[in-house]
């Protein structure tokens, strides 16, 4: 049993380290505001940034690790977004979500002063806390990031981590300041997290197949949600701005969401950056959609085939899909020059010999296991994470797929990531216009290879 005490002051003088004194002149009277409030009880305050489906779940699983944990502040851009995530999170039953059989009421202290709707929302709620959960889409991520690295807090932020190269240069260059600042960042990528990924990957690196000549990533199912424009005007009960309706069905919108390879995909491709140690230095390949058509499926296309290569001249062929009734097929294999990695927790050698298996079955959730661990690095006051730079990396890879299939062209890395074409507005209000509007017929356009310019 650890001695409370200890604990307190640890955590006390690693939040005062981590932030005050590495913040910089400039940030010392607004962050010695902020730490009064904070340091007023003994709990590891958090602000949920995002208070839909994943922030939901984030929420709850940062609340349910062992350590001493509050939910002080709550911000989302719609209101009722963020009235239905305070709604499911104190229930007195939320089993069905967290598979927990304990309420969380007595870890949530949100009172409506710290509930805030909007753009600026983030602003106002970040102050409020010591650790930050981000999960809006990830449009957004670049810019709450940075802030909440400015703002000297350990941040969960959720994959992806932007949806172009401009906000990729924006999450590394907060990233090196985290790390000057000793704040802990998990990024979502939850493989990392699980102990079947883990024990695979690391084998794999340690030469249990040779040298890994090819890897093959998918994520091929039936897609997502989408949220009708009608539907939302209804619940209004009057037209939506095109900014309020691209916000509710991100999903559809590249800006938003950087198309469904980097919202899904994402996970497979870092997986094979994980077991090469590197990212792809060029990318080409092929997509389109045919049958995510109509006025409700925006811009994004709905499938994407992509051969990667890496330096060492090794490939990565990669498939994602989302066509409902199609094979559905979510996974990663390798091939080495020794042997084999056909699933993940399976290794063999070139002659069909099983040399290893995790099934993973019995694995803890690795979506429990990120916050248990993150939140228990900070209570220790220790500084062990660091992945804003991998999911910086992972995401870019998803987006220089992205920009093969779009384009139709081999895309280099370093073009890719020097891009000076960004996606996002200069600034937002409800009535802004959106990067992309719908034609007369209400249909978007879309990427048209051999066309469309990306870099
Ligand atoms: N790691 C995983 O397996 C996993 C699973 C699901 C979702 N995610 C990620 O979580 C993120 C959110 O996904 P979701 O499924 O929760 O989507 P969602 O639509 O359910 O929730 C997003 C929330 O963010 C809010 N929001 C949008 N813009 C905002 C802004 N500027 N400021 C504040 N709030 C804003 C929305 O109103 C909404 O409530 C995505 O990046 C997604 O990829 C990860």
């Amino acid at each position: 049993m650890s001695n409370p005490f200890h604990k307190k002051t640890n955590r006390r003088q690693f939040v005062k380290t981590s932030s005050l004194a590495t913040a910089g002149t400039l940030l010392i009277p607004s962050m010695l505001a902020a730490k009064a409030h904070i340091d007023g009880d003994d709990a590891i305050k958090i602000a949920l940034i995002g208070c839909g489906g994943r922030g939901t779940g984030a929420a709850m699983q940062a609340l349910l690790t062992k350590e001493n944990v509050k939910l002080v502040a709550m911000a989302d851009a719609f209101r009722d977004q963020l009235d239905n995530c305070y709604n499911t999170i104190t229930a007195d039953d939320i089993s069905d979500w967290s598979g927990s059989e304990e309420n969380l009421k007595d870890r949530i202290d949100v009172p409506e002063e710290h509930k805030f709707a909007g753009f600026d929302a983030y602003k106002k709620a970040i102050p409020l806390a010591d650790v930050v959960i981000l999960t809006t889409p990830p449009g957004f991520r670049p810019i709450h990031f940075e802030e909440a690295v400015r703002q000297g807090k350990h941040i969960f932020m959720e994959k992806p981590v932007a949806t172009d190269a401009a906000g990729i240069r924006r999450v590394l260059a907060s990233a090196e300041d985290a790390k000057k600042k000793k704040l802990n960042v998990v990024v979502g990528l939850q493989r990392h997290y699980q102990t079947k990924y883990r024990k695979w990957v690391e084998m794999i690196q340690a030469g249990a197949i040779g040298d890994v000549v090819t890897s093959h990533v998918y994520w091929n199912n039936d897609g997502v949600w989408v949220r009708s424009r009608e539907e939302y005007s209804k619940r209004a009960g009057r037209p939506l701005t095109e900014m309020e309706y691209q916000m509710r069905n991100w999903y559809y919108f590249t800006w938003l969401c950087g198309d469904h390879i980097c919202e899904q995909h994402i996970h497979n491709l870092d997986v094979s950056n994980w077991v090469k140690n590197t990212h792809p230095v060029r990318a080409h390949g092929m997509g389109g959609r045919q049958v995510r058509i109509g006025k409700d499926f925006g811009e994004i296309f709905d499938h994407h085939f992509i051969e990667y290569e890496y330096a060492d001249g090794s490939r990565m062929y990669s498939q994602c899909r989302h066509q409902p009734g199609t094979m559905s097929r979510v996974t990663e294999s390798f091939q080495g020059t020794n042997g084999e990695a056909p699933k993940p927790g399976v290794l063999l050698t070139r002659s069909g010999h099983q040399i290893f298996k995790h099934d993973g079955r019995k694995d803890a959730n690795p979506y429990q296991v990120e916050h248990d661990e993150l939140f228990e690095a900070i209570a220790k006051g220790e500084f062990k994470f660091t992945d804003a730079e991998n999911g910086a990396i992972a995401t870019m890879t998803a987006i220089l797929g992205r920009m093969a299939t779009y384009s139709g062209k081999m895309v280099k890395w370093d073009e890719a990531i020097n891009s000076n074409v960004s996606l996002i507005p200069d600034g937002f209000t409800w009535d802004t216009t959106p990067p992309i509007v719908p034609g007369l017929d209400g249909m978007y356009p879309c990427a048209i290879p051999g066309k469309t310019k990306v870099i």
